[in-house]
C-alpha cells in the first residue's frame, strides 16, 4: 500500500511538473512571444544550427548579414516537421553590423496547418510589431522550402 502511495505521489509530481513546463510556452501572440524570447528564455542564450553558426551573409528582404538563434525544441528535432514549441529568431543586420530588425518563426500546434503551423513575426529591435501572424509575404517566400518545414538556413537530411 505504501509503495502504491509513493508511486501515485511520483506520478502526480511528474504530471503537474510536465504541465508547468508546457504552460511556460507563450501563446501565438506578439506580446507573449516577445516576452518569452527577450525575458523568460532570452534567445541570445540559445544555440545556432550546427551548419549555420554566428553571423552569416544573407539575402533580401532580410538584410546583408544575419544570425539565426534556435530554441532547443528545434535543435533537438531529428527531422521535419520540427517539434511543436520550436522557435527560430533571426536578427537582421545592415552591412555595418547594426541590428535592424528581428523575425521569428514559432511552431504552434493547430495555428496554421496549411503553412506548417508557424506563427510568424517581424519585430523592430525594441519589440514593436511590424508584421504578425500569417503574413503572405513570409509564407510565399518560405513556401518554396515547405518540404524542409519552411526553414531555409538549415537543411534536414
Ligand atoms: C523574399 C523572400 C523572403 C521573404 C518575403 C521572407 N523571408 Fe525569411 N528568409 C528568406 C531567406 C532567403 C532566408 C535565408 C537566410 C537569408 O538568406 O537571409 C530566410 C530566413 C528566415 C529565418 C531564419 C530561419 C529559416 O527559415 O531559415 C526566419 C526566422 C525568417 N526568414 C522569418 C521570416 C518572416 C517572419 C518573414 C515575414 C515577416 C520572412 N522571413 C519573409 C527569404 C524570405
Amino acid at each position: 500500500m505504501r509503495k502504491m502511495t509513493f508511486f501515485m505521489v511520483l506520478c502526480f509530481i511528474f504530471i503537474t511538473g510536465g504541465a508547468t513546463v508546457f504552460a511556460e510556452m507563450p501563446g501565438p501572440d506578439s506580446a507573449s512571444l516577445w516576452n518569452y524570447i527577450s525575458k523568460e528564455s532570452p534567445y541570445v542564450q540559445w544555440s545556432f544550427w550546427p551548419d549555420h553558426q554566428g553571423m552569416q551573409p544573407g539575402r533580401a528582404p532580410h538584410g546583408p548579414l544575419h544570425k539565426v538563434y534556435v530554441h532547443d525544441m528545434a535543435l533537438n528535432s531529428t527531422g521535419t516537421p520540427v517539434q511543436y514549441g520550436s522557435i527560430q529568431v533571426k536578427e537582421s543586420y545592415d552591412k555595418d553590423k547594426k541590428l535592424q530588425n528581428i523575425t521569428v518563426m514559432y511552431k504552434v500546434q493547430g495555428y496554421n496547418p496549411d503553412d506548417g503551423d508557424w506563427f510568424r513575426m517581424l519585430y523592430g529591435i525594441d519589440g514593436s510589431v511590424k508584421k504578425e501572424g500569417k503574413p503572405k509575404g513570409c509564407i510565399g517566400c518560405h513556401g518554396g522550402s515547405a518540404k524542409n518545414d519552411f526553414i531555409l538556413v538549415h537543411e534536414f537530411k
